[in-house]
């Protein structure tokens, strides 16, 4: 039996929002919903949140020495403030696979935490996305590409709200969706 993918966990690093912005978002996707027929997988709003890294199926030691790297990223970090503004979509409107929220404050912060922590887990092996970060708040997962041009007629900005730590959660794939649970938060002690 090859015990060593049993004992795997999926995994990533990211910041939350807050619960207020999480009612913001629920609001937004039933004013998405009732703007288009796309068929897609909906991300529950308590879920939303920017992943800074993700690890994938990594071992148990593996996330022992990340808490450790994450760490010392979280105590050097500033706490700052952040908005979402926007909407985007990836690849493409015309041809869209992802829905997603972007930021406005917080947007060069959120950067120059995302290239820490990256630099940190580095040191432990783990290995970079070569394409640029580009921070995005998920909202939904289209089944098959459509056309989501309607998002541009859609304005959104969120509350401002803090970001104070970042969070390393477990992915578990559950035929309903995945399911994000935290394995160890970070909070930030910088000024
Ligand atoms: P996404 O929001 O852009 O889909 C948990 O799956 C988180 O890790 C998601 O927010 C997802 O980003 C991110 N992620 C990045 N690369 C991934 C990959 N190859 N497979 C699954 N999730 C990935």
């Amino acid at each position: 039996m090859d015990c060593e993918k049993r004992a795997a966990i999926r995994s990533f690093v990211a910041v939350d929002t807050a619960p207020e912005v999480k009612k913001e978002l629920a609001a937004l996707l039933e004013q998405i919903k009732k703007r288009t027929c796309l068929s897609a997988k909906w991300v529950k709003p308590e879920q939303m949140h920017f992943t800074l890294a993700f690890l994938g199926e990594v071992s148990p030691e593996f996330i022992e020495q990340a808490k450790v790297q994450l760490e010392g990223v979280a105590r050097h970090s500033p706490r700052f403030t952040c908005r979402l503004e926007g909407l985007g979509a990836f690849p493409g409107a015309s041809k869209a696979r992802v829905l997603w929220a972007g930021i406005s404050d917080g947007e060069k912060e959120i950067k120059d935490l995302q290239k820490e922590v990256v630099r940190a887990l580095t040191q432990i092996g783990y290995v970079p996305e070569k394409r640029a970060f580009s921070p995005h708040l998920t909202l939904a997962r289209l089944r098959s590409p459509g056309d989501a041009s309607f998002i541009k007629d859609i304005s959104f900005q969120s509350s401002s709200f803090p970001v104070t730590r970042v969070i390393l959660f477990r992915s578990l794939l559950k035929p309903e969706g995945p399911e994000y649970t935290i394995l160890k938060e970070f909070p930030f002690g910088g000024d």
